[in-house]
């Protein structure tokens, strides 16, 4: 039972998320388990390198998490290719790998359909296509990827504090973790079940968990070999996953069927995905940028945590592609996955919908949009 409400920011643990049995329905074959996605991406470099020397030449998108690639890039040399969630596939002719390179295709926000890179890939030769599943590890799409490899972090929507997991649908060598766990891990862990007891009422302080969360997050995310946690090994094949993603679809479908016609200043990146896909959160388009982070720290105030995929230029990367930098001003995501209930969906959108009424929003001369595609955002009229 939780007494404080609040939305967002990093998973608690709760032992309720358990099954009493193992399940590996919705697991591949045969898999390989990391500390984290971008260990994973890293140590395919030692299965694929082709010598010493030479480096492999990955292509990835403009619409990406730059510290990812500030981190790919000490291992591979950086191409950049457009894809933005805007649109419903990758701009291809943006695409041009050489004989031997390594592209990344991620399903942005889950939405993304299996098809479009199925039909690029059989045109190709000699590429190794990877695909980036973190945003929903057990879509059809991952389920069925015929892709040379295909890996997910499972720490952005499972509540579990570390874990990625790597397979090859064309059982190609598959990477494996060459240090052993991290401690980071295990910082995270605690910080998760301090959350768990502030959220229940417990007299913490706030300030103690996350500065564990943020130090764990530092910790894993200088490691580039490690294991998954024995914690998380054990755990993954007891987690409810296929009653998770329903519970973050229905999550989903819910807040956007409240969205009214009449909102004003931002809207859905996306009001429908395929069969067998689950969005990862609600995914909104503000006017600007100053809308976005007035409607940030306006959700803030009212205990909801929204993230944003994914700031660039950062540590001084950035693809270079205005359109990718500019949509990156004006997202939000607003965590809607297992841990929230109908009841939560409600009152986030009471919440959001407040906010056109708040001294901020007046200040910022909301407008409404005129339909519902992001990508034809216009400024319709001063509310
Ligand atoms: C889509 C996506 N893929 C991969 C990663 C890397 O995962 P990790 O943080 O576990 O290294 C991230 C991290 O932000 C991500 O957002």
């Amino acid at each position: 039972m939780r007494a404080r409400w609040e939305i967002g920011s990093e998973f608690d643990w709760s032992e309720l998320v358990l099954l009493q049995s193992t399940s590996h329905e919705l697991l591949p074959n045969r898999y390989e388990l990391f500390s984290t996605g971008t260990a994973a991406l890293l140590s395919l470099s030692n299965v694929i390198q082709k010598t010493q020397t030479e480096r492999l030449r990955l292509h990835v998108p403009s619409f990406y998490c730059m510290e990812v690639v500030a981190k790919l890039e000490r291992v591979f040399d950086i191409c950049w290719y457009q894809d933005l969630p805007t649109e419903s596939r990758p701009n291809f002719s943006s695409l041009n790998p050489s004989s031997g390179d390594l592209v990344l295709a991620v399903n942005t926000f889950g939405i993304r359909e299996a098809k479009v890179w199925q039909d690029w890939l059989v045109q190709q030769n000699d590429i190794i296509l990877i695909e980036d599943h973190s945003h929903d590890p057990f879509s059809l799409w991952a389920q069925q990827s015929i892709a040379h490899y295909a890996m997910a972090s499972l720490r952005k929507t499972l509540p579990i504090p570390d874990g990625a997991i790597i397979w090859s649908p064309r059982a190609m060598q598959l990477p494996t973790a060459s240090s052993s766990e991290s401690l980071g891990a295990y910082k995270r862990l605690t910080a998760m079940l301090l959350k768990k007891a502030y959220l229940s009422g417990i007299n913490i302080s706030k300030d103690v968990y996350r500065r564990l969360d943020v130090e764990s997050q530092v910790e894993l995310g200088n490691e580039t070999h490690c294991a998954i946690s024995t914690f998380t090994s054990t755990i993954l094949s007891h987690l409810n996953i296929a009653k998770f993603r329903q519970q973050r679809e229905a999550n989903i479908r819910q807040f956007i069927d409240l969205i009214p016609a009449t909102v004003s200043g931002w809207m859905p990146l996306f009001t429908s995905w395929s069969a067998g896909a689950v969005p990862f959160n609600i995914i909104i388009v503000c006017k600007d940028r100053e809308m976005r982070d007035a409607l940030r720290n306006y959700s803030i105030e009212h205990q909801i945590f929204p993230a944003i995929h994914w700031q660039q230029p950062k540590k001084q990367i950035s693809s270079n592609d205005i359109l990718a930098i500019e949509l990156s001003k004006r997202i939000l995501t607003i965590p809607a996955d297992q841990r929230y209930t109908s009841d939560d969906i409600e009152q986030m959108m009471e919440t959001l919908l407040g906010f056109s009424k708040s001294p901020q929003a007046r200040k910022l001369n909301c407008v409404k949009p005129t339909n519902d595609s992001a990508k034809n955002y216009e400024i319709a009229e001063d509310s």
